[in-house]
């Protein structure tokens, strides 16, 4: 039986599927992430680095939805790195843009592995953000981003789990040692770009065939893929028919033989930025 990957992340869980906003900012963006809200959307994910943390608080704000019914991540960039003082500085930054009183999940973006104790370490921040989080906090928990099994190590190595590591998950690009290490450490996948933004994935065999023996479109595949997998997965769209769509995806069983053929579509490559160089 499909495991359900809905994260319990107290007071709210984190819906299976998500809103990607990468992108989708000013009026434009913030019309689609209402449009997301009014179908049924619970659960939507920023960053910093977005620069759309306005639009999606005004977003939820504009929704009239009771604030504990949408679940909103937001992810630091490295300059929040640090101890306590710094971190909290940073998610108070974020809750001003955002307009709310509290976010429910706050990631560290990027390992950035090549910082020094001086400037400020992911492990520093890891730490800090687990002694801010709670449910009278700024922030309800906390998870990280980009993190290889040897982050998470490291946080295991100082008694630190996050709830949730989001990483780069599509049929062509899987990163299994990646997953594989995240659930050993008690964190749940998040999969972002989970559509591959459309391209290679879409036009992939396996994704078409799976797609027209199920009668879905081919992100509807990949997204049932995705729930049966056990992954929260978080879509990007702009277009209100997509938006629906997906979210309809969550109605879709696919057979194991259906499953098992978009397993077996992974490259084995592993995501495109690697987080050993690349951060924001
Ligand atoms: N943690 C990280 O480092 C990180 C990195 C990258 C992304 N992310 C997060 O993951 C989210 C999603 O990733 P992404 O934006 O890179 O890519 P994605 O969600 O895999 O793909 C988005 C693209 O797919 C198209 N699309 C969406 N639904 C579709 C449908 N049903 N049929 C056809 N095309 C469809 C969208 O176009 P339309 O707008 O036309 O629908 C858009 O061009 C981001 O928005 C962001 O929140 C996180």
């Amino acid at each position: 039986m499909a495991q359900d990957p809905t994260v319990p992340t107290r007071p709210t869980a984190l819906p299976a599927l998500g809103l990607g906003t990468y992108k989708l900012t000013g009026a434009e963006g913030q019309a689609a992430i209402e449009h997301a809200l009014a179908l049924g959307y619970r659960h939507l994910d920023t960053a910093q680095a977005y620069g759309n943390e306005a639009e999606v608080g005004a977003a939820v704000r504009a929704s009239g939805l009771p604030r504990h019914e949408v679940h909103v991540t937001t992810k630091l960039t490295a300059d929040a790195f640090g101890g306590v003082d710094r971190v909290r500085a940073a998610v108070g930054t974020s809750l001003e843009r955002l307009g709310l009183d509290a976010v429910d999940l706050v990631l560290l973006h990027w390992p950035h592995p090549w910082r020094t104790p001086e400037e400020g370490t992911y492990r520093d921040a890891a730490a800090a953000l687990a002694a801010l989080a709670g449910e009278s906090g700024p922030l309800r928990g906390w998870g990280v981003s980009n993190f290889l099994p040897e982050h998470l190590d490291a946080l295991a190595a100082d008694g630190l789990t996050a709830a949730v590591n989001q990483i780069q998950v599509d049929p062509l690009i899987q990163q299994r040692a990646v997953q594989e290490a995240t659930r050993r450490h008690g964190a749940a996948v998040v999969a972002y770009t989970p559509l591959g933004r459309g391209g290679d994935v879409f036009a992939h065999p396996a994704v078409r065939s799976v797609a027209q023996e199920a009668g879905v479109s081919p992100a509807q595949a990949v997204l049932a893929w995705h729930r049966a997998g056990g992954r929260v997965a978080i879509p990007r769209s702009g277009s209100p028919a997509h938006l629906a769509e997906n979210l309809a995806a969550q109605g879709v069983a696919l057979t194991a033989a259906q499953l098992a053929a978009l397993d077996a579509a992974d490259t084995g490559a592993p995501a495109r930025q690697d987080p050993l160089t690349f951060g924001l």
